[in-house]
């Protein structure tokens, strides 16, 4: 089954919008396989992220992720690298479509929320550094 690992970026723990942010992708009809908070350090930051290693928002990037616990997850169901790509909307809130997390609760281009894989190849990279496979959980 289809997997994507999300992250709630310091904006949203540190305005309380975890549990909102999870309801709204479990009712997408997705199953939450894995969570956990965690206060990224730089390193994990930048491997990351490393695919933005080159751009002018790279170190400013890090140094906001890092700043405050963020939440980890990984959701699974089919097509959920999509649905969650839409679910949180454009990388730029103020042009993402209605509705969606980013627009409602994004503040900037760089503090936007939320974190989602962008292909199902990037979701298992990022799935396994985050986590290990016994914090991954199987149920009906
Ligand atoms: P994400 O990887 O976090 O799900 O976001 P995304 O695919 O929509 O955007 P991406 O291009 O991968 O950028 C990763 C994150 O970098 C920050 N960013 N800042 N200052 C800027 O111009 C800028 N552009 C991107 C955002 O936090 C973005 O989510
Ligand atoms: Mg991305």
């Amino acid at each position: 089954m289809e997997r994507s690992l999300i992250l709630i970026k310091p904006d949203g723990v540190q305005r309380s919008l975890i549990g909102t942010i999870i309801s709204r992708l479990e009712k997408q009809g997705l199953k939450l396989i894995a969570i956990k908070m965690l206060k990224l350090d730089k390193s994990l930051a930048q491997q990351h992220y490393a695919p933005h290693k080159d751009k002018p928002f790279f170190s400013s990037l890090v140094t906001y992720v890092i700043s405050a616990p963020i939440v980890a997850a990984i959701f699974e169901g089919e097509g959920a690298v999509e649905l969650i790509r839409k679910a949180a909307g454009e990388t730029d809130p103020a042009k993402a479509a209605a509705e969606t997390i980013r627009s409602d609760f994004g503040l900037d281009i760089e503090k936007n929320t939320i974190h989602g894989s962008d292909s199902t190849e990037t979701a298992r990279m990022e799935i396994r550094l985050f986590f290990s496979d016994d914090e991954i959980f199987n149920y009906h």
